[in-house]
């Protein structure tokens, strides 16, 4: 199953939209109840809103509390993650970046005792029609996490070849052959007329194309893994965290879509069998929401957390 990224208006409907938008931490208990003892250094590459750092500094019980180097690769989200976590300054150092460059973050640093990325997209992102991610908000075809991303929404729809189009659709979209065809000919015959500049003329011509929302919702989501490169960082840090990890020390990946996490097992499994490290699986099964999380969270219904230890 594909997670389907949740539009502003299905959240609002639902009434689980507090007046000041914060990013709900997933498995936030789960994460932390199997961080070492030691934990002296901890990177949480995907920093957000700082909930799931948060979570730490509130649940640590053992002194001194940790470092956290929080990365996150969009300015807006780690300035607001930072002031949403202002009386930690002295405990987090902020790095805007991606956690692809952990093996360069980490030259001016110590090994990290432990590690968590939380991949995808956070609530704020919906909330700025400007940046393009939200099926509800209009705005410019963007889905950039980082504005120094070459790469727009825009420019694939106009630039790809209708196979380029199809592969993506199928690919990160699980679309039929069949389907993903008709969408990528759509977009083809589309482009050759009028540019499609917007999230609502996408919206529109998918609707000609028959897409009900839930489909327009993973036509999105694939723009948005395709945009952001979204596997290929996942797998340049999957290469090489390894090596920034401390003996002990402990790697956590939450993912929300079944592609990634197919990443996330066999590199995992890869690392046990055949690494010049020694790791080993700290649950052989993946770790998912109790239901009373995704009741009080629904974006949460997806999740999967794998964990890793270097022994
Ligand atoms: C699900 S949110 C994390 C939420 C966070 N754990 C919290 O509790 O507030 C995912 C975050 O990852 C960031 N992100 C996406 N790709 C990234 C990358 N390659 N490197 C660093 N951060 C990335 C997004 O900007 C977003 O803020």
């Amino acid at each position: 199953m594909h997670s389907i990224p949740f539009s502003l208006d299905f959240l609002e409907k639902k009434c689980i939209l507090p007046t000041m938008l914060r990013h709900q931490p997933v498995l936030a208990s789960e994460t932390f109840a199997q961080l070492p003892s030691h934990l002296e250094r901890f990177f949480d590459g995907t920093f957000g809103h700082g909930g799931h750092t948060e979570y730490l500094f509130t649940h640590r019980t053992s002194s001194p509390l940790p470092h956290v180097i929080a990365c996150d690769i969009d300015e807006t989200i780690l300035h607001k993650g930072l002031e949403f976590t202002q009386s930690r300054t002295a405990n987090i150092t902020p790095i805007l970046d991606t956690y692809a460059h952990i093996h360069q973050i980490w030259t001016n640093f110590w090994p990290f005792d432990g590690m968590l990325l939380d991949l995808g997209v956070n609530m704020e992102h919906f909330k700025q029609g400007e940046r393009g991610f939200s099926l509800s908000r209009n705005g410019p075809l963007d889905m950039r996490f980082s504005a120094k991303n070459p790469l727009t929404a825009r420019d694939i729809l106009h630039t790809y070849a209708v196979q380029q189009l199809e592969k993506m659709l199928i690919t990160y979209g699980d679309f039929s052959p069949h389907y993903a065809h008709t969408l990528a000919q759509g977009i083809e015959q589309t482009r050759k007329t009028q540019p499609l500049e917007t999230t609502e003329q996408l919206t529109a011509l998918l609707r000609n194309l028959h897409c009900h929302q839930k489909k327009i919702a993973v036509v999105f989501q694939t723009l948005r893994i395709e945009t952001n490169q979204e596997l290929q960082q996942l797998e340049t840090f999957l290469q090489t965290f390894g090596d920034q990890l401390t003996k002990g020390g402990r790697c956590m990946i939450i993912t929300y879509h079944s592609i990634e996490d197919r990443i996330v097992k066999n590199a995992f499994k890869q690392l046990v069998t055949s690494s010049s490290w020694m790791f080993q699986l700290v649950h052989k099964k993946v770790i998912q929401p109790h239901y009373t999380e995704i009741q009080r969270n629904p974006a949460a219904r997806s999740a999967k957390l794998r964990i890793i230890e270097k022994c």
